[in-house]
């Protein structure tokens, strides 16, 4: 088959067509059982083809016709052995990956700034999670990905380790060296699964950093709804043969998803990697042409920085990806989120996230010289209106300690717990997570130690309007913790 063709999407165009009498699930049956505005919002088109796993539209659980060989079309294009489509996101992909490749008490490696799904399959697993700390940048305050040095370090210390998991690129774009840390971990036999969230498109252009696939991992999961054109939740789990086992990975994902899984979404998947692999480098060539000006237009505005190959000087900071604006604004006396909220109220532009220091913003397959123009714009008015605050204000940039883990993210999430106020709870051990999301790293996961610093870094998030999310108590007045065990007398 060609990278020309779209096999799902024509069979179901095909079936469409054929306009069968359904006596099946969805019980909207071509939007005619539905809300007749939400009907027609979306269109009878996408409704025709929101249909069920019946013999002809073949079965994501044990594919063998049409996802089949969209599936396999997708694995020639990402240069994988074989590729299972996702509709529950890369989160169902990365959770697969894990579960795929540790059980109870392995040991797995893994980046402190995981996303939560990786910690969500830590605990479901039962494995044991060693974390290597990333690399920080104190100008930015973010997160970078790992350098090779910690994981050499980390695979002389726990040479037992069942699997490595590497975040590349990050949320913010930079690439660890990831080439020199697969080979490496290969050298002890170990499988090396890449959290690909922020690099379906780094595989189609050969300015990018090396993808998963190219850089000789073992599983990648990679969202293709973030930048490649999918619909949002669709998503690839990317499997290279040797370390792990491929029909391992399929009952895992199996056991994971939804038995009615959406057909427009699987569609948009077939149609997106067609894009990608005909279409893609001239796109992100594009991409890329106006990332770089939207650069240097930026950087030109006073009291904004953009984030660039300046900032590229170790293992773990190693290459780039343009197409991601990380701007910081904290030079001009503002937050990441004030900055978010002006744009949103005074130029009607929204952002991919904002933090305590910066706001990052996409340059995607969907962008002209007109967004650029207007972003740029809005970005110059912003700077003016706070001119007078740039001058009187300097911003320490916080990075908090990551905390200890004191027991495994599994027994804490299972043990006795109790709920103490926020503010008194240092030194106890944290019984839940708590992150800003997005980009929904956990400042605290279960098991950890809760320190002062990180009870102050929360306390700033809340203040400056950012999304903590994930404690019980929504107000983070109090957090749960591992109940103390008093001596019996
Ligand atoms: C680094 C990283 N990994 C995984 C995910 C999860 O992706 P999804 O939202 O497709 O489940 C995200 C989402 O933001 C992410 O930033």
């Amino acid at each position: 088959m060609s990278q020309l063709e779209t096999p799902l999407f024509d069979v179901l165009l095909k079936h469409r067509n054929r306009h069968p009498i359904q006596f099946h699930i969805p019980g909207h049956k071509k939007g005619q059982g539905m809300d007749p505005a939400f009907r027609e919002f979306v269109g009878d088109n996408v409704l025709s083809i929101d249909l069920i796993n019946i013999a002809p539209l073949d079965d994501l659980h044990s594919p063998k016709g049409a996802i089949k060989e969209a599936q396999d079309l997708a694995a020639e294009a990402f240069g994988a052995d074989h590729t299972f489509f996702s509709v529950q996101g890369t989160s169902g992909a990365i959770m697969t990956m894990i579960l795929s490749v540790v059980g109870p008490g392995d040991k797995i490696l893994v980046p402190r700034n995981v996303h939560k799904s990786t910690m969500s399959a830590i605990v479901l697993s039962g494995a044991i999670p060693i974390f290597i700390a990333p690399e920080v940048d104190k100008e930015y305050g973010i997160a970078h990905g790992i350098s090779v040095e910690s994981v050499e370090k980390a695979l002389k210390t726990f040479p037992d380790a069942k699997a490595m998991l590497v975040i590349n690129p990050t949320y913010f774009g930079f690439a660890t060296d990831l080439k020199r840390i697969v080979d490496m971990v290969h050298e002890h036999n170990i499988p090396v699964i890449v959290d690909e969230a922020h690099g379906v498109h780094i595989k189609f252009h050969d300015e990018l950093p090396l993808s998963a696939m190219q850089a000789g991992a073992d599983m990648a999961a990679t969202s293709v709804h973030k930048l490649g054109g999918s619909m949002t939740g669709s998503s690839v789990l990317n499997v290279r043969e040797g370390l792990v086992s491929v029909n391992r990975v399929q009952s895992v994902l199996s056991m994971l998803t939804t038995t009615s899984t959406s057909y427009p979404l699987l569609a948009s998947l077939d149609c997106a990697r067609r894009q990608l692999a005909v279409h893609g480098y001239d796109l992100i060539d594009e991409c890329l042409r106006l990332a770089k000006d939207a650069r240097k237009r930026i950087n030109k505005i006073p009291h904004l920085k953009v984030a660039g190959r300046e900032i590229l000087h170790s293992s773990a900071t190693y290459d780039m990806d343009p197409t991601k604006i990380l701007i910081s604004v904290k030079d001009l006396g503002i937050t990441g989120h004030q900055a978010e909220e002006w744009l949103r109220n005074n130029a009607n532009i929204e952002v991919e996230l904002s933090d305590l220091y910066n706001i990052l913003c996409l340059i995607t397959l969907g962008d002209t010289k007109k967004e650029i123009n207007l972003l740029v714009n809005a970005l110059q008015r912003m700077s003016q209106e706070y001119e007078l605050k740039a001058a009187v204000t300097e911003t320490i940039v916080n990075v908090p300690d990551i905390p200890a883990l004191a027991m495994t993210p599994r027994d804490a999430f299972y043990a006795s717990t109790e709920v103490m106020p926020l503010d008194e709870s240092a030194g106890y051990i944290c019984a839940e997570f708590i992150m800003v999301y997005p980009p929904g790293i956990p400042i605290f996961i279960p098991g950890e130690i809760i320190t002062e610093d990180n009870i102050e870094y929360i306390k700033m998030n809340v203040e400056a309007g950012l999304p903590v999310q994930g404690p019980e108590d929504l107000t983070l007045k109090t957090i749960r913790v591992i109940k103390e065990r008093m001596p019996i007398i």
